[in-house]
This record gives C-alpha cells, structure tokens and sequence, in this order.
C-alpha cells in the first residue's frame, strides 16, 4: 500500500477528534501557557480541523476562564469545550466561559471507581448517579452539547459503568466519554469495555461514545485505536501526546494510524495532515516540551533513514520502507534559512510554515528582534524564530513590570563575581540602576534583580540549552521561581547565555509581580 490517501474514504465512519492540548496537555508538569499562547494554539488546531478544542478547565483560575472564553470568541468552525466538576459552580463557570463559543460544548465529569468513590469522593454508588445526572441536567440548561466522562471508568466495575452512562445519557448526554485515567488498560481489556458498554446500554445509541486514554504503559494510542475498533466514534487526544504524568494518547499518531491503516479500521477523521508538523513543532515551541527524536510521525528521525541498506531501498522506490510520505504530514525540505537581507515576507513564510499565523502588529515585533538577532547570528534557524516568537508571547502576558535595560558582570578566577543591572519601572517610567556581588555573574544578577524590583522569591529550578548547533548559537533559559508558595516561570534567549538568565528571570518576576499584585514601591537602588 502507498503512503498516500487511500481510495474510497467517502462511505467509512467519522471519528470525531477531540483535542484536549490545551486542557489536559496543559496538566503536564512544567507546561503552562498563558492565554495569548492557548490562542495561538486554539487558531492552529481550527486549522488542522479538529472537531472540538477542549480549551481549559475554567474554574481552576481567572486565568483559564479567560484563555476559555477568548478562544469561545474566535473559533467559528470546531466546538470549544470547557471541563466542569459535578456541581453547580464549576457548570456555571464553564458555561459561562463558553457561551460566546459557535459551537459551545460543556464537559462535566465525575469519578465512578471504588477507589475513587471511597477516598476521593466519599460516595455510595447511588450517589454518584444522582451527582452526574445532576451535573448534566443542569449543563444542559446552558448548552445542547454536553459531554459526559465518568473518571476511572476503565477500574470501574462494568454493570455500575453501564448504569452511570444510561443514566447521563436519559439525562441528556449527547456524547458519553469512557476514560482510562490511569493508563491502566490494555487494548484487549479497553476494546472489551467498549464493547460491552454496547451490548449493555440500551439508550447508548442516542449518544456518541468517546475514549481518553492516557499512556501511563505507553498503550494510550493502542487502547484509542481498539477502543476505535469496537465502536467508539470521538477519540480525546493531544498535540505530541503531551498530558498529566506520561501524557495522552498522541493526535498525530492516532489520525496516522487511522488513515495509513484505513484496511483495518474502516473509518476516516477530517483532519488535515498537512498541518500536523507544524502544529507540532508550534506546541513544542509554546510549552517548552521537547518532542522525543524517535516520537512516531513528528520526531526528528521519523522519516531519517540512517542504514545504507535503508537509504538505497528509499532511493530505489520510497515505499521500501516508509510507509507514509513526510509531505503529508506538513514535514517540508526546508532549505530556507535566513538572514539579515531577508525581508518580512520570507520571514511571514516561514512562521506559517512554522505553525505561527501572527497578525501585523505581532509580526512586526518579531521582525524587529530577528533583524536585530540577524546582525549578531550570521544564519537564523528555525528553532532562533520560534524562541523569537515564544519570547514575545510570553511577555504578552507578564504586565511588563520591568524591563532590562542594561546588564554588566564580571566574573573570572580571582575576582568576586558581580553584577550591575540597569532596570525599567513600567509604572513610574523610572529608570534605576544598581549592583550586587554573587557567587557568580548569574546570581549576581538574580540578587540584584529581586532587590531592586523588591520581589521576595527563591529560584527552584534553572535550565539553560543551546537553541542550534555552532558558536553563535543562542542559549535559552527556562527556569522556575517561587514567591509566596506560588510558582512563576521564566523563559530568555540571546546569544549572551548571562543576558539569557536575566530576562528569563525578569519575565519570572514580572509574573510574580503581576500574580501578587505587588506594588511597585521604587526601592532602595540609585535613580539615574
Ligand atoms: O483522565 C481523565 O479521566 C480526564 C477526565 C476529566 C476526562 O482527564
Ligand atoms: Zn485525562
């Protein structure tokens, strides 16, 4: 079989995909993205023509409601869906969040386990049905759609799982999803469940049944696909497979799978593949999460074939051994690589190509930072404008407190490491200017920055990669503050890795100080 579209897609069953990126791939530890990035993501997975985009879990924070609520406003062509709890609050948020939304959709869960039942939720099996039916009645109240996951349900017991998704389903589910919470299933296991959920459901036909598989054994894609095979019609996944602990069942790798072996499933989905490359590398971009080289469809090595045996079959005739061609998957031979004679239409090409669709006024902001990166790098890479483009959107949403002006250190053998920072206060337009000693450059200028912006926090976690190959490359760094038990990340770039640390510290702190609403009293240092 080729590796292009197989014949006779027109008559095989939709399979609605449910994109949970930006909800449950967010959940993933060190993944946070502000509403500006969840947008630009929300854009790219409209694009891609996912049939509903989870957009976040409203009443967890101010922020998420409004990340939910700003995608409600733009998408027009997938449903956007918001995660409630089973109570009367979290359903009111959620609604709330989505009812700008075209096609808004509300997801209400509840834990139906033993285990959880008597730890978590303290509830007799009896209960449990009246908290669901509930939550859903009342859902349906704001929303048609509303989707309902009983928590858990591949450890809860069959006839109690077949009874809860009766129940919501009487009460107004129009699409039921079966979660394998703990990536505790196997396919055999998974595919059974569906199926008897089918032969034991008498109303499951008014419903579409979905899976959310998670990868704790590294099964989430094989259990979707199984879950597939048995009559599951919405598979809930994520952008690089990216979720809470091991991650989700990974998008690219389940549409792949189901249309590179339509033999065996017999069913299609309307997404368009071309896109799956760059959202890919859009969502590695924003979160910072690197893609694994040998991940399936997106890794580095996905289509590289390293053996001289490989390399002549793929030359003799491709489908030797790949058995789906990169173009489809959006992966490109890109020999574009820019420099400081490039203008801003090859840039624009490029960031779409990237997965960035940035309106002029974001474009020219990064156009400006890549002709000033292009006078110090002789070749800017990929992976320089996505930091390029990260920076920007990170900074969209830290208040911009304060802005480094100017840095010097030194450092050395010999001497004692210092630091002179130079500071814009955004609110007064103050300049002010000071110095401090550290046991290195880097520290010096982390003490100066806390005393003079007078933020009280400690660095957690610090991480500093070169961005390319070569000499000139840019470090990034990625690091983690706490201030007041809360946590603030921070991300810099530049050529200069101690310039590098003090804006990653910086846009830490100005989220400190933007998530404290901390006054920005001009403290102790000289004024210029
Ligand atoms: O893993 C899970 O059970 C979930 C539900 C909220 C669907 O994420
Ligand atoms: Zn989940």
């Amino acid at each position: 079989m080729s590796a292009s579209e197989p014949s006779g897609t027109k008559d095989r069953p939709m399979i609605r995909i449910f994109d949970t990126t930006l909800r449950d791939g967010e959940q993933s530890p060190g993944a946070s993205l502000n509403a500006t990035q969840k947008l630009e993501i929300a854009k790219q997975l409209e694009l891609l023509n996912v049939d509903i985009i989870e957009a976040g879990f409203p009443i967890t924070s101010p922020d998420d409601f409004e990340a939910v609520r700003q995608i409600a406003g733009v998408i027009k062509n997938s449903t956007v869906a918001g995660l409630a709890r089973c109570t009367e609050k979290d359903i009111v948020r959620a609604a709330e969040a989505v009812k700008g939304a075209a096609k808004p959709r509300i997801h209400a869960f509840c834990a139906t386990s033993a285990i959880h039942r008597q730890y978590k939720l303290k509830r007799a099996e009896k209960e449990i049905i009246k908290l669901s039916v509930e939550g859903v009645k009342l859902a349906k109240g704001f929303v048609d759609d509303v989707e309902f996951s009983p928590e858990d349900a591949s450890r809860t017991e069959l006839p109690f799982l077949a009874e809860v998704v009766e129940a919501v389903i009487e009460a107004g589910a129009t699409t039921v999803n079966i979660p394998d919470t703990v990536g505790y299933s196997t396919p055999d296991h998974f595919e059974d469940i569906i199926k008897y959920l089918f032969a034991n459901v008498k109303s499951i036909g008014k419903a579409v049944i979905s899976v959310h598989c998670h990868n704790d054994l590294g099964l989430a894609v094989a259990n979707s696909l199984a879950a597939v095979r048995a009559g599951a019609r919405q598979v809930e996944c994520t952008i690089n497979g990216i979720g809470e602990r091991a991650g989700n069942a990974s998008l690219e790798e389940v549409v792949m799978a189901i249309r590179t072996r339509a033999d065996v499933f017999g069913c299609q989905t309307r997404i368009n593949t071309k896109r799956l490359y760059p959202l890919s590398r859009l969502v590695s971009a924003l979160t910072g999460l690197h893609v694994q080289r040998n991940k399936a469809i997106v890794g580095e090595n996905a289509f590289a074939h390293e053996a001289g045996i490989h390399q002549h079959g793929v030359l003799a005739h491709r489908s030797t051994y790949e058995i789906m061609n990169p173009e489809d998957v959006g992966i490109t031979a890109s020999t574009l690589v820019l420099g400081k004679h490039s203008g801003r239409h090859a840039l624009r090409e490029r960031l779409m190509q990237l997965g960035f669709d940035l309106d002029d006024s974001r474009l020219d902001q990064v156009f400006a930072q890549f002709k000033s990166l292009a006078d110090r790098k002789k070749e800017v890479f990929d992976e320089d404008l996505e930091a390029i483009v990260r920076q920007i959107l990170d900074e969209a949403d830290d208040g911009r407190a304060w802005e480094l002006v100017a840095l010097q250190t030194t450092g050395g053998t010999g001497v004692v490491p210092t630091a002179t920072v130079r500071l814009k206060n955004h609110q007064n337009d103050e300049i002010l200017t000071d110095a401090a000693t550290g046991d290195g450059p880097i520290d010096a200028a982390f003490t100066c920055i806390l005393r003079m912006t007078a933020v009280d926090a400690v660095l957690k976690e610090y991480d500093l990669h070169a961005l390319t190959g070569g000499r000139d490359a840019q470090g990034e760094v990625q690091l983690e503050l706490v201030a007041r038990g809360k946590s603030y990340r921070g991300r810099g770039r530049s050529t200069d890795v101690i310039e590098a640390s003090a804006l990653a510290f910086l846009n830490a702190v100005n989220r400190a100080v933007r998530g404290l609403g901390k006054a920005l009293s001009p403290p102790a240092a000289a004024k210029d």
